[in-house]
Parts: C-alpha cells; sequence; structure tokens
C-alpha cells in the first residue's frame, strides 16, 4: 500500500496548517491508517498542535488511527440494515473470527467494521469487504462468505511459500 514516504506527503506543505485535512487524507490513503507517531510528525511539519491533529485524525470516519485486517469486512448498522438483521451479522462475523468491532484478527487477515449507512438501503442487510457490496445477507451468507477467504488466504499463503521454496 505504501507509495510515498512521509516527507514525500509534507513536500511543499510544511508550516501550512491549512494542509492538516489534505496531509491527514494522503497519509490514510498511503499507509492504510495514521500512527500516533505520524500525527506527531506532521504535527511538526505544519505548525499545528498535536492536540488538534488528534482531534481531526479521530473525528473523522474516513481516517483510522489503527492498521485494519487484510480483509475488512464492513457492516452497515443503519436503521434500514438494522431492522432487517444486521445486529445477528455483526454477531456473527465477530463470533465467527473471535474478534471485536474494530479489531484485527491475531493473523492480520481480518477486521470488523460497522457504517451507519452504505446508501443501498433496499438492499439491505448489506455488508462490505474491501469494497465489494453484498446485499440481503444472512448469518449463513455471510459465515460462507469469511470462510470462503479465509480458505483463498491459505491457498495464497501456501502458493507463496511454494514459490520461495523452488
Ligand atoms: S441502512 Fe444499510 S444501506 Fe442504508
Amino acid at each position: 500500500m505504501q507509495t510515498r514516504s512521509l516527507n514525500q506527503i509534507l513536500e511543499g506543505r510544511r508550516s501550512q496548517p491549512n494542509q492538516l485535512i489534505e496531509v491527514l487524507q494522503d497519509v490514510q490513503k498511503n499507509y492504510g491508517y495514521i500512527s500516533e507517531e505520524t500525527m506527531q510528525s506532521v504535527s511538526h511539519s505544519l505548525g499545528v498542535p498535536l492536540i488538534e491533529v488528534y482531534r481531526v485524525a479521530s473525528f473523522y470516519k474516513a481516517f483510522r488511527l489503527n492498521p485494519s485486517g487484510k480483509n475488512v469486512l464492513t457492516m452497515c448498522m443503519g436503521t434500514a440494515c438494522h431492522v432487517r438483521g444486521a445486529r445477528l451479522l455483526v454477531d456473527q462475523a465477530t463470533c465467527q473470527l473471535g474478534v471485536k468491532t474494530g479489531e484485527v484478527t491475531q493473523d492480520g487477515l481480518f477486521s470488523v467494521e460497522h457504517v451507519n449507512c452504505l446508501g443501498a438501503c433496499a438492499l439491505g442487510p448489506i455488508v462490505t469487504e474491501n469494497g465489494s457490496y453484498y446485499h440481503h445477507m444472512t448469518p449463513g451468507k455471510l459465515r460462507k462468505l469469511i470462510e470462503t477467504l479465509s480458505h483463498r488466504e491459505k491457498k495464497d499463503n501456501q502458493d507463496a511459500n511454494k514459490n520461495v521454496q523452488a
């Protein structure tokens, strides 16, 4: 994911506090999350108090303060999805993977998140996996999706190991 260094992101923006959101957007895009060390560097470089950098980074849902899993399962918990059983989907994913929402599995392969509405209410309940939409989800369908993704990850790892040994 990382294609630019923090120095490259900050280039031409130092001592410009009004660039804070743009810089944080680029950091998020580049690293997948905004670490505490990065916030300190951004604070120092732009001349914005660290507390303000943290306030902005933690306010917007688009910014993550921790790394996510390789596969991000996002449950829509908006009203339309909620009344159609979204809570059961969260329970399915968190129990099957052994994590709470917002956490990453120990192997780093999955994280479970929720949002308030994905804008496709008539098709709910909706789950997304790394941007792919799954509509009219049920706990059974979600269990199979997680199993499929897990098998794919295991196969990819085995293939990678074979290539290393060859
Ligand atoms: S409430 Fe789930 S898509 Fe709108």
